[in-house]
C-alpha cells in the first residue's frame, strides 16, 4: 500500500481552522504542549498528521502544511460536546490527574468517544504505508491502538501518553477500565512520562487483565488469526525545542522587548511569572494565594514586585474550568485592590496566549518563574523558561508533582498544597543571590538543551522500529 511511512494521530492538528462570518478560512497554531513537542519532529520527518481541526462541523481535504500533510478529521457540534469536552476534558482529565476535580461518568459519551476513536484509526489507516509507523498520542484516543492494529496487523503503532497514567486505586474508577487498558495494549511501545507512569499501567494491564508482565514487557497470547506479541511500556520524558527558545532569547529584538515589559510593569525589583493553560491542576489558585499571603504579611513589598499571570483560554464550555476561571480572577481582583496603586498592580493577569516570540521575552523579563501544578505529566513551561534562560540568571520554582521535576535538579521544588512551605519557596527564590542562581541555572540548562524534544522523538521512534524481545513469531 502507497502512503506515509510515519504517521501522528493527535485529537488536533498542529493548527486550528476557523471560518468568520464572511466564509475567510483562517489558521492558528493550537495550544498545548503537544504541538510544540511533535511540531518539529513531523517537519523533519515528511509524514502525515491525522488530527480534528478544532471547529465543530468543519470538513476539510487533506492538504500540504509546513513539510507535512495534514488530514483533518470532522466531529460532529455533538461528538465534540461528548467525545471532547466530555468524556476526555470531564471523564479522562480528572480521572488521570489525581481526581483533582470529580470526573463524571456518562455511557453516551463513552459511545461517542469509541465512536470518534474509530474514526481516526480508520483515517489512519488510509494514510500509512505498507509496514508504517504509527504514533498516537495522548489520553483522548486510547483506543486507537487496538482498532488500528484490527485493521491495519502489518503496521508498527506507538502510543505516548502526555499526561499522567493514575494509580490503579484511581484508574479503577473508570467504568471502561479494562477496554481502555486492552486498546492501549494495541500499540507495540506505549510512551509515559515518567518511570511510575509506566508502573501504574503495568499494574493496571495484571489487575485488569489476565496478561502477565516481565519488567518493561508485556506478554500478550495469540488469539484466533492474531499472532503473539510483546508491548514495551517505559518512560520517555518529552521536552521541548530547547535551542529555538535559547536563540529567541539571544536574539536583541526579544532581549529589548523583554526590557520595555519590565519597564511597563514600574521597573519593580522582583518581577514572578505564571504561564499556564487556565487549568486546575496547575495550582494557579494556590500560587495566587501564597503571594496574596506574602504581601499581606509585608515578607514582601508590594511596591517591589509584581506577579504576571499569563493564563490562556482552555476548555470553557467545560464546567469545572469556567469554575476555576471565576475563582481565580475574583482572587486577583481581590489581591489587586487590596495591594494595588494607580499605575501599579500586584498581579498582571492576562487571559490570552501569545507567539513564542513574547513568550521567550517574558521568560527573559522573569527573576521568578512559578510552575506550581498539583499534578501534570511534564509541564512544558518549566523546561522552556530554562531553556530561554541563555544568561544563567532566574530562579525555577516548580511542583513535585510535575514530571519535570524528576528531572530538573536545581529548581526550588515546592509541594502547592503546603502554603506556607511554598510562601518559604517564593521568598527564598526571590531573594536568591545572584551566584547561587548561575550555578542553579547552569545545572538546568545543561539538562534542557541537552535533552530537547529531537532527542525524545527520536529514542521513541528508534525504540519502536525494532521489534521487542520475543516479538518475532516462531514457526518451526
Ligand atoms: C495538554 C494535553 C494535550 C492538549 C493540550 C491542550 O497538553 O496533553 O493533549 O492538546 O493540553 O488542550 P486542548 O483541550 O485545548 O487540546
Amino acid at each position: 500500500k502507497d502512503g506515509f511511512n510515519l504517521v501522528v494521530v493527535a485529537n488536533r492538528l498542529p493548527v486550528d481552522m476557523s471560518v468568520d462570518d464572511d466564509g475567510t478560512v483562517s489558521w492558528q497554531r493550537s495550544p498545548g504542549g503537544l504541538v510544540t513537542a511533535l511540531e518539529p519532529v513531523m517537519q523533519s520527518a515528511d509524514g502525515a498528521w491525522v488530527g480534528w481541526a478544532g471547529s465543530p462541523g468543519l470538513e476539510a481535504d487533506p492538504f500540504d502544511a509546513d513539510d507535512m500533510r495534514l488530514v483533518p478529521v470532522t466531529l460532529s457540534a455533538g461528538e465534540v460536546e461528548r467525545y471532547y469536552e466530555g468524556f476526555s476534558n470531564d471523564t479522562l482529565w480528572p480521572l488521570y490527574h489525581d481526581v483533582i476535580a470529580p470526573p463524571a461518568f456518562h455511557r453516551q459519551w463513552w459511545d461517542t468517544y469509541r465512536k470518534v476513536n474509530q474514526r481516526f484509526a480508520e483515517a489512519a489507516a488510509e494514510q500509512a504505508a505498507d509496514g508504517a509507523m504509527v504514533w498516537v498520542q495522548d489520553y483522548q484516543l486510547q483506543l486507537v491502538p487496538g482498532m488500528l492494529r484490527k485493521i491495519r496487523p502489518d503496521l508498527r503503532i506507538g502510543f505516548f501518553d502526555h499526561i499522567p497514567f493514575p494509580p490503579l486505586e484511581i484508574f479503577q474508577q473508570l467504568p471502561w477500565r479494562r477496554q481502555v487498558v486492552e486498546g492501549l495494549l494495541g500499540a507495540d511501545l506505549i510512551g509515559f512520562q515518567r518511570a511510575g507512569d509506566a508502573a501504574n499501567f503495568s499494574r493496571a494491564v495484571r489487575r485488569l487483565t489476565d496478561l502477565t508482565t516481565r519488567g518493561q514487557m508485556i506478554h500478550v497470547p495469540a488469539t484466533d488469526g492474531a499472532p503473539a506479541r510483546t508491548v514495551r511500556a517505559a518512560p520517555f520524558p518529552i521536552s521541548i525545542d530547547s535551542r529555538r527558545f535559547d536563540e529567541l532569547a539571544r536574539s536583541p529584538e526579544v532581549q529589548a522587548r523583554a526590557r520595555e515589559i519590565r519597564h511597563d510593569l514600574g521597573d519593580p525589583k522582583i518581577v514572578m511569572l505564571g504561564v499556564d493553560r487556565l487549568d486546575y491542576t496547575k495550582g494557579i489558585r494556590h500560587r495566587i494565594k501564597a503571594y496574596g499571603e506574602l504581601l499581606q504579611d509585608g515578607s514582601l513589598d508590594p511596591a517591589d514586585c509584581t506577579l504576571v499571570q499569563v493564563a490562556s483560554p482552555s476548555r470553557e464550555n467545560v464546567g469545572a474550568y469556567q469554575e476555576l476561571r471565576e475563582h481565580v480572577e475574583v482572587l486577583v481582583g481581590r489581591i489587586n485592590g487590596e495591594y494595588g496603586e494607580i499605575g501599579h498592580s500586584a498581579i498582571h493577569y492576562l487571559h490570552h496566549s501569545y507567539p513564542p516570540e513574547e513568550m521567550a521575552a517574558l521568560y527573559l523579563a522573569a527573576d521568578v518563574m512559578l510552575v506550581t501544578s498539583l499534578r501534570d505529566g511534564m509541564n512544558l513551561v518549566a523546561k522552556e523558561y530554562v531553556a530561554a534562560r541563555s544568561d544563567d540568571a532566574g530562579v525555577l520554582v516548580l511542583s513535585e508533582f510535575t514530571g519535570a521535576a524528576d528531572e530538573l535538579a536545581g529548581s526550588v521544588l515546592v509541594n502547592p498544597h503546603d502554603i506556607d512551605g511554598m510562601k518559604d519557596a517564593i521568598l527564598r527564590a526571590a531573594t536568591m543571590d545572584p551566584k547561587e542562581q548561575r550555578k542553579r541555572m547552569r545545572r538546568l540548562r545543561r539538562r534542557v538543551l541537552t535533552d530537547d524534544v529531537a532527542k525524545w522523538s527520536s529514542r521513541f521512534l528508534d525504540t519502536l522500529a525494532i521489534p521487542q524481545d520475543g516479538d518475532q513469531t516462531h514457526s518451526d
